[in-house]
């Protein structure tokens, strides 16, 4: 995946909250009991451009940090933004990583929604779920289905005006490549999934919309 012309930018028009997220995710990852310890290992899921990695180096500069996406664009971008620090950098999927339980922490903010519910979704969150360390957590923000409920259009229509005082609306090319092929599920769904990847049932800490983030810990 190339990046987006001005996505860094995009996605704050697009994504109520966008700003928050990152400082939010390590704020509650940091917080956990593993990933608390000092020098703890985390693994940045589908690190993209680098948003969760520059929170996570202001936040906590001991962390060991492996950074994982399969797009180079991205990596790319996320290396010129992070400049020399010291991560590990992996160009692969999150399915490819070999790793068993070696993480105390995980992020994956904006992922999941891209991947289809076809297997790949499970394949994604039980290799995250073999990369923690039993009792790691993992904190997963993504854009959920829409609710059956009555007040959904006007939902759908704060999301639009949302994006139009944002001024996003200018730019309808960004705005289709940012939000073609995602795979949204309900929340029964994704405690389904997870709970099958080997994860407690998701607890929601974080919600803008449709957009939001749980917190997941794998089972001891
Ligand atoms: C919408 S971006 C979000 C990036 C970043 N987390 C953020 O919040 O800005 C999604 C990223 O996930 C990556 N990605 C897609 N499938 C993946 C997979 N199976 N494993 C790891 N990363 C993946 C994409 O290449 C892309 O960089």
């Amino acid at each position: 995946m190339a990046v987006p012309q001005g996505y860094d930018l995009t996605v704050q028009q697009l994504i109520p909250g966008y700003a928050s997220l990152a400082r939010l995710s390590v704020a509650l990852l940091a917080a956990s009991p593993l990933a608390s310890r000092p020098g703890a290992a985390v693994l940045v899921a589908g690190c993209g451009t680098g948003a969760d990695l520059v929170e996570a180096r202001a936040q906590r500069p001991d962390w060991q940090v492996t950074a994982i996406d399969p797009s180079a664009e991205m990596l790319a971008a996320a290396q010129q933004r992070l400049g020399p620090a010291d991560i590990v950098w992996r160009q692969a999927r999150v399915e490819e990583l070999e790793a068993e339980a070696c993480f105390a922490g995980a992020l994956s903010v904006l992922v999941l929604q891209s991947l289809p519910d076809d297997g790949t979704k499970l394949a994604f969150l039980s290799a995250l779920a073999r990369s923690l360390e039993p009792g790691g957590q993992l904190v997963l923000v993504d854009l959920m289905a829409p609710e059956r409920s009555p007040l959904q259009p006007q939902v759908a229509e704060a999301w639009l005006g949302f994006q139009r005082a944002s001024g996003l609306l200018a730019r309808d090319e960004d705005l289709l490549a940012l939000t073609q092929g995602l795979h949204p599920i309900g929340e029964a769904r994704l405690t389904a999934l997870v709970n099958a990847a080997g994860f407690s049932d998701p607890a929601r800490v974080f919600q803008a919309l449709g957009y939001e983030g749980f917190l997941l810990q794998r089972a001891r």
